[in-house]
């Protein structure tokens, strides 16, 4: 059985943001079945992997073309780098759409809230809930101006229903202001990434919302392409030494052995937590450093990248 039936040919990329790039495919000898908001395609990768991508319903796509929405992420297993080396012409297979994230509640008000890329579902969410006549509120939350994907088409989209908020100004979200704002029968839905989706949840449960009408999806980062390895880390002020296990972050290490260490967004996007590296060489994992300050292996952002070599000396 052919597991990836669609033949999906580029008619256009467009750069939304540095790292995130919409797609639009027409479909090769055939039609995408009819899919709900909430639903993706697995693209099939060179390497005989596949990616999941949620269908967008972006304003003016064309009846029956395809639009993704894909972040470029670094040391991925080649998922995105692949996608975001597609020009137009280029042809990929694709699974049918499945959707693990339909809206549910029938006629029932929505909160939505997304973040990052976890924007591309929701975004179809509010184009089906306005073709449906339901109200709702969309609460998209992101670091910095310039770095939210698909606002001009959610502006299109939800009109007064969009509220924007970033991480560096005082329109930071409010998960509570926002639950406490919407109607007492609301359906909450949160993309995005995992801080995103426990606090919306933990929120909404204790509003008293019942779980049964808080739906999320995580919005998961390509695993890196070689698996975790503990490595060490040493503090060049006091030249204690510590492990770094495969399932700890250098940030979690740190704080294990008592030390105070500054972080925020812990997805390395925010650059709060860099540090000077005087020794060793770092695995790069975050989306903030240039190739050429990653090149210089002289600093580095301790909450997600690790070690190629078996210790770091950090300027700690
Ligand atoms: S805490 Fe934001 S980049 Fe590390």
């Amino acid at each position: 059985m052919d597991t990836h039936p669609l033949k999906l040919k580029v008619q256009s990329v467009v750069a939304e943001t540095p790292f995130i790039r919409s797609l639009v495919f027409g479909v090769e000898g055939g039609a995408v079945p009819r899919w709900q908001a909430g639903a993706h395609i697995r693209v099939s990768l060179p390497n005989g992997g596949d990616r999941p991508y949620s269908l967008m319903a972006l304003p003016g796509l064309a009846e029956g073309a395809v639009a993704l929405g894909v972040l470029r992420e670094e040391m991925s297993t080649g998922g995105s780098q692949f996608m975001h080396a597609l020009k137009t012409g280029d042809i990929v297979r694709a699974t049918a759409p499945v959707n693990n994230f339909p809206l549910q509640g029938g006629s029932a008000p929505a909160l939505l809230f997304a973040g990052g890329i976890g924007v591309t579902p929701i975004l179809s969410m509010a184009a089906e809930l306005n073709a449906r006549g339901i109200p709702y509120r969309l609460h998209y939350a992101g670091r910095t101006p310039g770095r939210l994907a698909f606002l001009p088409q959610l502006q299109a989209i939800c009109s007064k229903g969009l509220a924007v908020h970033y991480d560096s100004d005082e329109s930071r979200l409010d998960v509570a202001a926002a639950l406490g704002d919407a109607p007492a029968d609301a359906h909450v839905y949160v993309c995005g990434p995992a801080g995103m989706i426990d606090a919306v949840k933990a929120g909404a449960l204790s509003r008293g919302v019942p779980a049964d009408r808080i739906h999320f999806e995580l919005f998961k980062a390509e695993q890196p392409g070689s698996p975790n390895k503990p490595f060490e880390v040493e503090l060049k002020s006091t030249g204690q030494v510590i492990t770094v296990a495969t399932d700890q972050s250098i940030i979690q290490a740190l704080e294990a052995a008592g030390l105070d260490v500054l972080y925020d967004c812990q997805r390395g996007d925010c650059g709060i937590c860099q540090c000077g590296v005087i020794a060793g060489v770092p695995d790069h994992r975050d989306v903030i450093l240039s190739d050429d300050e990653k090149a210089s292996n002289k600093v580095m952002q301790i909450c997600v990248s690790r070690a190629k070599s078996e210790r770091l000396v950090l300027d700690l």
